[in-house]
Order: C-alpha cells, then structure tokens, then sequence
C-alpha cells in the first residue's frame, strides 16, 4: 500500500436505496389463457404491468384477426376493477396464415406481432409452423409492415438433446431467417443461453430478447434440487449456471436490446404434478419483485427502470406509459398459489420471503 493510499479518506458508504419509483412497466410475454384462468391470473399481470404482449396459443390458437379482437375483449371483461392495463394482442402464424388478415389485424392494431412457434415446440404449438422456408412470403410482409415477428426459438427435432434446442435453433434456423430478411424486427422469446444474448447483442437493434425472471433464477440443477421440481419446469427449459449469470449480465447490462418478457404461464397444479407434466411457470404475481431483486444483487438498480419501462416499447414503437409504479425494500411473503377452478395454480417462488415489495401505482 502506497502512502497515498493510505491516506486517502474511505470513500463515504452509499446509502442504499430504499424505494424505486419507475415507469409503469410492460410485460412483453404473458400467457393469460381464458375463462376462469384467464380471470384467475389476469389481476397478477394488471397489478404490474402497464401493458402486456397476450400469447396466443389459446386452444383452438389465436389465428385471425377476428379472433384476436375476440380475446381481447375477453380479456377486457375478465378486468379487475381498477386496473389500469392494454392487452397487446398477437397473432399466431401457421403454415396458412392469411397474409390480407396479417395486415389487416395490424393496421387496424388488433395485434401488434406475429408468433412463432416451430410446430411441436411448447404448449400448444401443435398448429405452429411446420416449414419455415414456406413462411418468407409472411416474414416478408411482417418486414415491409414493421411487424415484429416474437420467435421460440427451439429446436423440434426430437433427437437434438431438450437442453441444446435453443443454440441449435438459434445456429441452424434463426441466423437462416435473420439472415434472409435483413430488415425484419424479430424478438428472441425467452433467452436461456449464452448463445441467445450473443446472438441478439449482434443483431440488434432491430432484434431483441426477452429474459424471464425465473431464468435469472433456476438452473437445470434447481429442476431437481432435493427432488423433482415440477412447478420450475418450463420451455425453454433452464440450463447450465454459466447460463443464467449470462442472463442476468445481459439483463443488468443497460443494453437496450433487452427487456422483460416474463412468460408467465399458469398450468393447474394437476396438471403440473403429474406423470407428465406441462411446461410453464406462473411467475406474474412475483415478476418485478424477482427481477428488482437481481438488479440489486447485481449493483443494477439505476439500469432497472429501462429494462423494465422503456426498451420494450423503444422496439415496438409504442409510446412510454404514463404513471409510475413504486418498488419499495421491504420484506414481502407473496402468496404460495392462487385458487382457480377448485384447483389452484403454484406461484413462483410464491411463501418465500422477498427483499422487495410492491408499492403504490399511480396511473
Ligand atoms: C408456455 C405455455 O404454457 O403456454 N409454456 C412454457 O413453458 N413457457 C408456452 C411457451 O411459451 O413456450
Ligand atoms: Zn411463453
């Protein structure tokens, strides 16, 4: 140590932060479903989110436009009263989408991007796209519209190993597509590789991701940790460590190219603890007090409010939201499920005492 060194008066201790106010935020990836889930889960997603991107893997899936404009006013009538929150709505693409109703849906702003899904990648995506070569025509107006196309970028092939189909898909389809339709807006859905912030930090800005809160949490291990996890099964499955902390670098970095999309996909507890069981984590009531979380473990707060309020609508063109919603240090015990059906559905991370609390929203 120098004399300088020791000399030099300790630099004063920083004050933590005690409360956040920000943006009122958006949630780039919601799965509400319909009916009594959809009205189960809906008040989660309102009380945090100023706006969402709706899924539309419903069943029969959200293909039309007519459709879409059904579902969202479904959704509409399934509001909290109060709550303050726009439905994005979005369009499923099939091998025979219609690309007069593609447009159509757009301008009239029934929806405001198309899903991918290669058939047989996730829930519900039986009707998705079996040949995306025969999909150009598609892409190709989604890029003369400024339509941002959201892919789930999963390999199908049964015999690529479940926890190498994102980089496989990413390496063999995504750079095909990207490539192709140079000026395209495509969201990588849900990264959960190294590969897939790579690929979108190189593609950007005109490609973006979409980082969940729980896979800023789970590795593939935590699918097993003392037992088998069902509730912390999800598509794209968690990977290895080196992984997440890629996740969470990427999600703390103040890149715009990256933003919340929590795929928050509610499954009945039947249905999840079963012989088999379905992929999808009901992370909605938990989200931001997840991802604060990280960016406080990661000395990222400042950084929060555009990952959370600005990047998303940036990329689509929308304009910020008014309002704010206030994030508050202050231990919080989020509910362990919530009742749907006689059944209910598992929170993430739900009766785990949380840093973090919600505050007041003010619209
Ligand atoms: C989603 C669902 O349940 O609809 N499941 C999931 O594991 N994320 C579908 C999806 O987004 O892949
Ligand atoms: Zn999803």
């Amino acid at each position: 140590m120098t004399v300088t060194e020791l000399f030099t008066p300790p630099a004063a201790a920083e004050q933590p932060v005690e409360k956040l106010v920000i943006r009122r935020p958006d949630d780039m990836h919601v799965h509400l479903r319909d009916g009594a889930m959809l009205k189960a889960v809906l008040p989660a997603t309102a009380g945090q989110f100023a706006r969402g991107i709706i899924m539309p893997n419903l069943t029969p899936p959200v293909t039309t436009s007519d459709m879409a404009a059904d579902y969202r006013t479904r959704v509409l009538k399934a509001m909290p009263e109060g709550a303050e929150f726009t439905p994005l709505m979005t369009c499923y693409l099939t091998d025979r989408t219609d690309p007069d109703d593609l447009i159509r849906g757009f301008e009239e702003k029934i929806w405001y991007a198309a899903k991918l899904y290669p058939a047989g990648a996730t829930t519900n995506s039986a009707h998705g796209v079996t040949d995306i070569d025969a999909l150009s025509p598609i892409l190709e107006t989604m890029e003369r519209l400024g339509m941002p196309v959201l892919i789930h970028g999963e390999a199908t092939d049964p015999a690529v190993d479940i926890f190498d189909r994102e980089a496989y898909f990413l390496e063999n389809t995504m750079v095909k597509i990207l490539e192709r339709h140079q000026g395209l807006k495509v969201v990588v859905e849900h990264c959960t590789t190294e590969q897939g912030v790579a690929l979108v930090r190189s593609y950007a800005p005109r490609v973006a991701g979409t980082i969940t809160p729980h896979h800023l949490y789970l590795n593939r291990t935590s699918l097993f940790q003392g037992g088998l996890r069902p509730h912390f099964y999800c598509l794209p499955v968690a990977k290895r460590e080196h992984h997440r902390l890629a996740l969470r670098k990427a999600a703390t970095s103040g890149e715009t190219c990256f933003f919340i999309g929590t795929d928050t996909a509610p499954h009945l507890r039947t249905a999840k603890e079963s012989a088999c069981g379905s992929a999808g984590v009901f992370c909605a009531l938990t989200a931001l007090q997840s991802y604060v979380q990280v960016f406080d473990e990661e000395n990222a707060l400042p950084r929060f409010e555009a990952f959370a309020s600005e990047n998303a609508a940036r990329f689509y063109g929308l304009p910020l939201n008014d309002g704010t919603i206030e994030l508050i240090r202050k231990p919080s015990r989020p509910l362990v499920s919530l009742p749907v059906a006689d059944v209910d559905v598992a929170v993430f991370r739900g009766g785990e005492e949380f840093g973090w609390s919600i505050g007041e929203t003010r619209v």
